[in-house]
């Protein structure tokens, strides 16, 4: 295996798990990200974690000439597309910072493919598109509905490939709707690196264990779920990584959906224990009022990955919060702990 695959948002939580998984099953990859939610630090650590080179370009999406010069200057074979915003609360206060980041960015990835003979894209959706679910577990052909605009980017992006694989049989697209990515390289050294306050539970309680936050807020004991917190899918990074290059070489002509879950649901209290087990820290907490727009459960039915892509979530809810704590621990502050150990990155002449 030795091609080229432009990860967009290669810099980001996920990208750079899966810029990792792919340099080590033998693909070439170029990084194309703003940094607009990372830090430079990821690329070096990708770097230093394979003893590869991978190329970096510092670019906005939204800007078409900069994306074709990464065309233009490398074999690019296929796509994985993971840049863009995520925040859902921001995304309901600046809905057009995130049409335009989603949409625009997306829009110029494509147009930038089809000028350049690229038909292969593996696009980051998420389990937000299901809303709040009629059913449990969710299969892919669940009704949709999303409840805020970052959702909704999410939504208008599955149809615009739909409608571009519908016009194209040339066209192979995946499209994997992810349900609560968390978890960390197991070497502690890349991991999540949120700015600010963590919106989600993972990146919040390991704050809390590692003494950045005094305390979790659980938001609301009185769901209709076993001990009343909510429940949802978790899915180690890695194992979200290793599914995108399944995706990858399964693709086929025409544009499919598939769940990357494992199927198993964690309460928030779970969590929590399970975070105080493997960080040996107590973990205070508050029940407070329920998160506006929360859903009670969110859990996959991953069946239709597990066999069409031969791929399946093992790592457990242990195993992922071992690893976060494992980077949490080793970087209270993220990659801003790692800066000065190598802050140079340049963007190498590939090999090709
Ligand atoms: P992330 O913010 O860590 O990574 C996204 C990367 O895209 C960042 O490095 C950011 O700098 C970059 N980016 C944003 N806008 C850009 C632009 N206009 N041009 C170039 N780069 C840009 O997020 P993540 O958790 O790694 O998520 C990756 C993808 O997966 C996103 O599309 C997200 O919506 C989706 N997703 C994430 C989750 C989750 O819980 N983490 C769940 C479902 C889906
Ligand atoms: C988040 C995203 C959603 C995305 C999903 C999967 C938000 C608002 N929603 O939702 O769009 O599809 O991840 O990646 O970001 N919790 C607490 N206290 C906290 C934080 C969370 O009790 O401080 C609870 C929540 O109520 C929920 C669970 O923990 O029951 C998980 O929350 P979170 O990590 O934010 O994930 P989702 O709610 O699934």
């Amino acid at each position: 295996m030795d091609k080229t695959v432009l990860v967009t948002g290669g810099a980001g939580y996920i990208g750079s798990h899966t810029a990792v998984a792919l340099l080590e099953r033998g693909h070439r990859v170029v990084i194309a990200d703003n940094l607009a939610n990372s830090s430079a630090e990821a690329v070096v650590t990708v770097r230093r974690l394979t003893g590869r080179e991978v190329a970096f370009h510092q670019i906005d999406l939204t800007d078409e000439d900069a994306l074709d010069e990464v065309f233009a200057e490398h074999p690019i074979e296929s796509v994985i597309h993971f840049a863009g915003l995520k925040a859902v609360g921001e995304s309901v206060t600046a809905p057009l910072a995130y049409y335009r980041a989603n949409l625009i960015s997306t829009l110029n990835l494509l147009n930038r493919m089809q000028h350049r003979d690229v038909r292969k894209l593996v696009f980051s959706s998420s389990a937000t598109v299901y809303g709040d679910p009629e059913q449990l577990p969710i299969t892919e052909s669940a009704r949709t509905g999303a409840t805020n605009p970052y959702g909704r980017t999410k939504l208008m992006i599955e149809e615009i490939c739909r409608d571009l694989a519908a016009s194209d049989p040339r066209w192979r697209i995946s499209l994997l709707r992810y349900f609560n990515p968390v978890g960390a390289h197991p070497s502690g050294e890349m991991g999540e690196d949120p700015l600010g306050v963590p919106n989600n539970l993972v990146p919040y309680v390991m704050q809390v264990a590692v003494g950045r936050r005094d305390r979790m807020r659980v938001f609301g004991a009185d769901w209709d779920t076993p001990d009343g917190s909510g429940v949802r899918d978790y899915i180690h990074v890695l194992d979200l990584a290793e599914g995108h290059l399944a995706a990858l070489e399964h693709l086929e002509s025409g544009c499919e959906v598939f769940n990357l879950g494992t199927g198993r649901g964690a309460s928030v209290f779970e969590v929590i224990k399970t975070t105080e087990n493997v960080s040996g820290r107590s973990i205070p907490f508050e029940v407070v009022g329920r998160r506006d727009g929360d859903i009670a459960t969110s859990l996959a039915d991953p069946s239709k990955a597990n066999e069409a892509l031969e791929w399946r979530a093992d790592r457990n809810l242990e195993v992922m919060l071992r690893d976060a704590w494992n980077w949490q621990s080793r970087h209270p502050n993220g990659y801003a702990d790692k800066v000065g150990d190598d802050v140079d990155v340049p963007t190498p002449t590939p090999p090709d």
